[in-house]
C-alpha cells in the first residue's frame, strides 16, 4: 500500500474525518438515495464519508469498497459504533471490480485518489 499518496496514518484518518464533517453540508445536503436502491461507495477510505451516506439514505443498501484492509476495518467500527446497518464493506480495487454489469443504481466517489501501480 505504499504507493498511495496519502498513506494510511492516523493523522490522515482524522484529516479525512475532520475533511468530512466540515464538508457535510456542501457534499451531502441533497444526496439521497431511494428506498431499495443499491449503491457502490468506491474508495470509502475509513468510513467517513459513509455515515453521512447511510444516515440520509437509511433505506437503500450501500455497498462501499475499499483497497486497504485496514481502512476498511476502521470503517466498519465506525459504522458499528453509529449503529447504522445499510453498509456492506468488500476490499476491492476500484480497476478491477468484482460485480457484475448493472449490479448497482447509483455510485458514490468522492476525493479519490489512487497512484497504485494496479496494472
Ligand atoms: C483520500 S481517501 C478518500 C476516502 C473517502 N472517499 C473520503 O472521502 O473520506 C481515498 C481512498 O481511496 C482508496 N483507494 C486508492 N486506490 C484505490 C483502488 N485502486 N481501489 C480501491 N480503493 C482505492 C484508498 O485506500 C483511500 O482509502
Amino acid at each position: 500500500m505504499k504507493d498511495y499518496v496519502h498513506g494510511y496514518s492516523k493523522r490522515e484518518s482524522e484529516r479525512l474525518a475532520d475533511q468530512a464533517d466540515t464538508l457535510s453540508g456542501i457534499l451531502h445536503y441533497d444526496t439521497q438515495f431511494p428506498a431499495g436502491s443499491k449503491v457502490l461507495e468506491a474508495g470509502c477510505g475509513v468510513g467517513a464519508q459513509t455515515v453521512f451516506l447511510a444516515k440520509n439514505s437509511p433505506d437503500a443498501q450501500i455497498t462501499s469498497i475499499d483497497i486497504s484492509e485496514d481502512s476498511l476495518q476502521h470503517a466498519q467500527r465506525l459504522i458499528k459504533k453509529e449503529g447504522i446497518i445499510n453498509v456492506e464493506f468488500l476490499q476491492a480495487d476500484i480497476m478491477d471490480l468484482p460485480f457484475a454489469e448493472e449490479s448497482f443504481d447509483h455510485i458514490f466517489i468522492c476525493f479519490f485518489w489512487s497512484t497504485l501501480k494496479t496494472r
